[in-house]
């Protein structure tokens, strides 16, 4: 849809950088917390150079690691690109992480899916400024699972998270625990890491993001940005040399925007055995599975039935949404688009805009994607290790605990034509709540996000892993509807239109201020997202 404009000209010539202003620098949030610590990491995140296409290196920023304390397996790269580390913790451990910025603006860390206090929790009310550090510490409690760290900051002029994110600045975190280790999954060499991302590229291989000005990047921020190819792990075209044996593939979708619907290109059944939260109670098989942009996902896959020489890929499958169309007609007949419509029109930018978009196909690839190759698994050598899959996997999943008086809270997720997407008509609006954005410490709730827009939009709560109750689609089936998993637990929840999500969740431990939000990172860097204060 166009828009785009490389990143170095958005942070040199200060098109974002400008416009940003961050929020009062807060206390230090050095955490109060103890030592010993079992492990002590320091985290940098900086500017880069690194090579990702052939040809000239790419400027990325990116998160550097070093371990002070801890086992030797804390640290480990994630390929050869900008990728953060992989930081390895056990479950009860004690951790300190001091954050240093390097980057010419604020940011924060956030550490997606894990259970922990508000203070250290990277939201934009703390940010760090540069050539400033910050030390966080934490007591690891979450389930075993994959989680990961990635930037947070958010000015009175909007969000950075997209921007820095696609920069760069992300990586994984998993957790290990004694119940996952019992079950004797694949391990080592055959436990793989996969980050999806899709990035857009100059000829001259500059990473290309969301520019400020026009119509374009209107469009762009409101669809959220779609790169034009798939990066895993920072790199392209992956390929995994594998055996005729049992793989664990550990997929985290770091996307800013995009949907991928996970399939084998031979049609085997792509079996799940995990998601945000830790391992299933038992393996899911679905002929796709939808992972929504922060949403991680733990496959099982046998290459035992394949031969040396042959080679099986992981693709994402085309699809469309396609209410788009039907949507924007019905807007229309309300006349909700008419006002800023008639506007656009009258100045003709809307009609050239759409004109252009319409000739180009483009209105419907907004609302699909196409067919993606992710990685190829090349077959190299032969295996006789025939381990099967347990069709038990967790013991330890905690049991729904609705009841009949369970608190329902209903978020309407809307849209505010050109200005982006509200939740319950509201936007950020930095650390204050409404009346309804207050709960209670230790109490479970029923959460209920509506989806009155044209777009799905993934909604995470910080801070805690909650259980999918009931999904209740009006809009009928989509593309995407059959891979959804909604067994287990999650901290990101794909919420389609005209649909109602129900999920249950309870505020444990920490008394203070969470966030909850769309995690397409242009809808809320846009403003949908919001605090919530847990109050004793
Ligand atoms: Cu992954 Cu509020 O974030
Ligand atoms: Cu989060
Ligand atoms: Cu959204």
């Amino acid at each position: 849809i166009g828009g785009v404009a490389a990143l170095s000209t958005l942070v040199g010539a200060g098109v974002w950088t400008g416009r940003y202003r961050p929020a009062l620098r807060a206390a230090s949030a050095s955490t109060a917390m103890e030592g010993p610590f079992d492990v002590d990491l320091r985290v940098r995140a900086r500017p880069d150079k690194v090579a990702i296409l052939p040809g000239a290196p790419s400027d990325v920023w990116r998160y550097t690691a070093e371990r002070i304390v801890g086992p030797e397996d804390t640290l480990t790269p994630v390929g050869e690109s900008y990728t953060g580390p992989l930081i390895r913790l056990r479950r009860g451990q004690r951790l300190r992480v001091r954050i240093d910025n390097d980057l010419p603006e604020d940011t924060t860390v956030h550490w997606h899916g894990l259970h922990v206090p508000p203070d250290v929790d990277g939201q934009p009310r703390l940010p760090i400024a540069p050539a400033t550090s910050m030390a966080v510490a934490f007591d690891v409690v979450d389930r075993a699972g994959l989680y990961w760290y990635h930037p947070h900051p958010h000015g009175p002029d909007g969000g950075r998270v997209g921007f820095q994110s696609y920069a760069g600045l992300a990586g994984p975190l998993i957790i290990n625990d004694d119940a996952e280790r019992a079950l004797e999954l694949p391990d080592g060499e055959r436990e793989l890491v996969l980050i999806l991302q899709d990035r857009t590229f100059s000829n001259g291989n500059e990473l290309q993001y969301i520019d400020d000005g026009g119509m374009g990047a209107m469009m762009t921020r409101m669809q959220g940005f779609r790169g034009e190819r798939v990066l895993v792990n920072g790199h392209p075209d992956a390929r995994r040399e594998v055996s005729t044996q049992p793989y664990r593939l550990r997929l985290l979708n770091g996307s800013n925007s995009r949907i991928y619907k996970l399939a084998w290109s031979d049609g085997r059944a792509v079996t799940v055995i995990g998601t945000d939260g830790g391992l299933l109670a038992k393996p899911e098989r679905r002929r796709s599975v939808t992972l929504a942009p922060a949403q991680r996902i733990d496959l099982w896959v046998d290459f035992g039935d394949t031969e040396p020489g042959e080679s099986v890929q992981l693709v994402s499958e085309e699809y469309q949404l396609g209410m788009m169309g039907e949507r924007m007609g019905d807007m229309m007949d309300r006349g909700m688009m008419g006002d800023r419509m008639g506007g656009m029109m009258d100045r003709g930018m809307m009609g050239d805009r759409m004109g252009e978009m319409m000739d180009r196909g483009m209105m419907r690839d907004m609302m699909g994607s196409e067919r993606l190759s992710l990685v190829t698994f090349a077959v190299v050598a032969r295996a006789n290790d025939a381990e099967t899959l347990p069709e038990r996997l967790a013991q330890d999943l905690p049991a729904s605990p609705v009841q009949a008086d369970t608190p329902v809270r209903r978020f309407e997720l809307g849209m505010r034509m050109m200005q982006g997407f509200t939740i319950n008509g509201r936007q950020m609006e930095g650390a204050t709540v409404a009346d309804d954005e207050i709960v209670r410490l230790a109490q479970t709730e029923i959460w209920e996000f509506v989806n009155n827009t044209m777009m799905p939009h993934p909604m995470h709560v910080h801070g805690l892993q909650f259980l999918v109750q009931e999904r209740i689609s009006a809009g009928g089936k989509t593309d995407l509807h059959d891979g959804i998993i909604d067994a287990g637990l999650h901290d990101t929840v794909l919420v389609f239109p005209e649909e109602r999500v129900r999920i249950a969740l309870t505020f444990k431990d920490f008394e203070g201020f969470y966030m909850y939000h769309c995690h397409t990172m242009e809808h809320e860097d846009a403003g949908m997202m919001r605090y919530f204060k847990v109050v004793a």
